[in-house]
C-alpha cells in the first residue's frame, strides 16, 4: 500500500524512451525518487521507442544513464535491480495502430494485476512536431480520458512560434481538459528558482524596495559552456530564443517581477506570472535591433580543446543563421516596473556555465561622504545564483578598517550548501513527483506559453526574415558578441561578469 503522502498507483508511460531526455534526466530522476521512497509501491514505468530492443537491453541502457547523470553517482546493484523491476519497454511507433493496441493491452494488464484503475502519466519526450500525432492517438484510443487520473506531460518548446503553439493548444485542449496537460519547463523545478518565491514573499524586508523607486535594472544571465553537440538537428530549428528565452529566461523574469500572490494555489501563481508577460512592452518590428542582439559561436579553443563552430556541428547548415546567443532588453509597463530595464542573455559556448539574476539598486539619493571615501563605491546589488553554488549574495558598502573613512563593497552571503546540509533534488525529480501528485503549480498554463511567444514574436520574425550577415560573431569561451555589450552601454550600463562556476560559495561576487 502507498503511504499517505505517496502518489496513487501509477503507470508512467514515456514516449521517446530510447532518447536522450529519458536517459539523462527522466530515469535518473525517477530512480532518485525511488531511493527517497517517494514513488508509489504499485508503479510501472513503460518506455515506448522506435528502437527494437528487449526489456533487458532497455534497462541496461537506462542504468548506464543513471550511473553517469544521477546526483547520487553510480547505482548499487540491489537498489537498481529492485527499481528496474518496474521498467518495461514497448518497441513501436505510436502512429501505427498495433503499437496503440499493445499499449492499451499493457495498461489494462497493470490495472487488472493491481485490481484498481491506476493513474496514467503520458510523458511526451519526443520532438515537438510529433506531439500532436501521439496525443491524437492517445485520445482516439481513449487511454487518457479520465481527467482526475490521466495526465499528459508536454516538453518545451511548446510549438515553434505563436501560431503553432496556439494550434497545438487548440488540438490538445480539444482532446484533454486543461488540468490534464502539464507543460514542463524544468527551470521551474530548480530549487533556487522556487526559492525566488520564498525569498520575495516570505520575507518582509525586500518587498517594500522591490520596485522602480529603488531598483535601477535587472540582469538575467543563463550561460552554458557547451555547444549544441549532437543536438544540431533540433537546435537548427530552435535557436537560443526558442530554446531558452521563450521559456526558461522569461519564467525567471516572471518570478522576479510578479506581484504577491494571494495564495499558493496553482492558478493564482500562474495568474500573477501571466500578468507580467502581458505587461511586457511590445518590441516594435522596426526597433528590434535596439532591443535584441543575436550571435553565433565560431570555431575556437576552450582550454587546450579545439572546438567546432556552430556551422560545423552535425545537422547544421554551413551557412546557418540560427542564433546560439540571444540578449534582450525588456520593459514592463506597470506601476512597479515602469522604466526599469530587464536585460536577459543566454548562449552556448560561453565563458562559464552559470545562471544568475543580478538586481541593481539605485544609488543613495545624497552622497554625504567625502570624495576620497567613495572611490570604490558601488550601488547595492543582490545576486541570486540559480546554478552552480546556489545561493544569494547582497553587496553592501562598509567602512574599511583604518583611521580614515574609506568605503568598500562587501558581500553578505547565503549559500544553500552551507545553510542546509542536504542535497537538493534535481529539477526533474520535483516536477515528476508534482505530476504524479497532480500539482500543476510549477507548470505552464496555455495562456502563459502564448504570451511568452508573443513577447519574442517580433524578434523571431525579424531574425528569420533577415539572415545574419556577420555570423559567426563570437569566440567560444567569451561572453558573446560585442553587440550584446552595446545593448547595455547605450543605457550607460554594463553586464556583470558572473562569478566563475568553479568559485566556492563565500568568494567575492561578480565584477563589472
Ligand atoms: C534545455 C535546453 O531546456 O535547457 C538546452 O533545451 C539547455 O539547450 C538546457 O542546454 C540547460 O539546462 P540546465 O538545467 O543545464 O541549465
Amino acid at each position: 500500500m502507498e503511504r499517505n503522502n505517496q502518489p496513487q498507483p501509477t503507470v508512467f508511460v514515456i514516449f521517446g524512451a530510447s532518447g536522450d531526455l529519458a536517459w539523462r534526466k527522466l530515469i535518473p530522476a525517477l530512480y532518485n525518487l525511488y531511493l527517497d521512497d517517494e514513488l508509489p509501491k504499485r508503479l510501472a514505468i513503460l518506455g515506448i521507442g522506435r528502437k527494437a530492443i528487449s526489456d533487458e537491453e532497455f534497462r541496461a541502457h537506462l542504468r548506464d544513464g543513471v550511473d553517469q547523470f544521477s546526483r547520487r553517482g553510480k547505482t548499487e546493484k540491489k537498489s537498481w535491480d529492485e527499481f528496474a523491476a518496474h521498467l518495461n519497454y514497448l518497441a513501436g511507433d505510436l502512429a501505427e495502430k498495433q503499437t496503440g493496441t499493445a499499449l492499451a493491452e499493457q495498461l489494462r494488464q497493470f490495472d487488472q494485476t493491481w485490481g484498481l484503475e491506476a493513474n496514467r502519466i503520458f510523458y511526451l519526450a519526443i520532438p515537438p512536431a510529433l506531439a500532436e500525432t501521439v496525443a491524437g492517438q492517445l485520445a482516439r484510443l481513449e487511454l487518457c480520458k479520465d481527467c482526475r487520473r490521466d495526465r499528459l506531460v508536454v516538453e518545451k518548446p511548446f510549438g515553434h512560434d505563436l501560431a503553432s503553439a496556439r494550434a497545438l493548444d487548440l488540438t490538445l485542449t480539444g482532446m484533454f481538459s486543461e488540468n490534464q496537460i502539464y507543460r514542463i519547463d524544468h527551470y521551474l523545478g530548480k530549487e533556487t528558482v522556487q526559492n525566488l518565491l520564498a525569498f520575495r514573499f516570505a520575507n518582509a524586508l525586500f518587498e517594500p524596495i522591490w520596485d522602480r523607486r529603488y531598483i535601477d535594472h535587472v540582469q538575467i544571465t543563463v550561460a552554458e559552456t557547451v555547444g549544441v553537440g549532437s543536438r544540431g538537428g533540433y537546435y537548427e530549428h530552435a535557436g537560443a530564443l526558442r530554446d531558452m528565452v521563450q521559456n526558461h529566461l522569461l519564467q525567471i523574469l516572471c518570478l522576479i517581477a510578479m506581484e504577491s500572490p494571494v495564495s499558493f494555489d496553482a492558478d493564482e501563481i500562474r495568474n500573477k506570472k501571466v500578468d507580467v508577460l502581458r505587461a511586457i512592452h511590445p518590441i516594435k518590428p522596426d526597433k528590434v535591433h535596439q532591443y535584441a542582439v543575436r550571435g553565433q559561436y565560431g570555431k575556437g579553443q576552450i582550454g587546450t580543446q579545439k572546438t567546432p563552430g556552430y556551422r560545423q556541428e552535425e545537422g547544421v547548415a554551413p551557412d546557418s543563421s540560427t542564433e546560439t546567443f540571444a540578449a534582450l532588453r525588456l520593459f514592463i509597463d506597470n506601476w512597479r516596473w515602469q522604466g526599469v530595464p530587464f536585460y536577459l542573455r543566454t548562449g552556448k559556448c560561453l565563458a562559464d556555465k552559470v545562471s544568475q539574476v543580478s538586481i541593481l539598486f539605485r544609488p543613495v539619493p545624497h552622497q554625504s561622504f567625502p570624495a576620497s571615501a567613495v572611490e570604490n563605491w558601488q550601488p547595492n546589488r543582490l545576486v541570486i545564483r540559480i546554478q552552480p553554488e546556489e545561493g544569494i549574495t547582497l553587496r553592501i558598502q562598509a567602512k574599511q578598517p583604518g583611521t580614515r573613512m574609506v568605503l568598500a563593497p562587501v558581500d553578505m552571503q547565503f549559500c544553500y550548501s552551507d545553510a542546509f546540509n542536504t542535497t537538493a533534488p534535481e529539477a526533474y525529480e520535483t516536477l515528476l513527483l508534482d505530476v504524479m501528485r497532480g500539482d500543476a503549480t510549477l507548470f505552464m498554463r496555455a495562456d502563459q506559453v502564448e504570451k511568452a511567444w508573443e513577447v519574442i514574436a517580433p524578434v523571431l520574425e525579424s531574425w528569420t526574415s533577415v539572415p545574419a550577415g556577420d555570423f559567426p560573431d563570437y569566440r567560444p569561451g567569451s561572453w558573446g558578441p560585442e553587440a550584446a555589450a552595446a545593448l547595455l552601454t547605450q543605457d550607460g550600463r554594463n553586464w556583470f561578469e558572473p562569478v566563475a562556476s568553479s568559485a566556492k560559495c563565500g568568494e567575492q561576487e561578480d565584477k563589472e
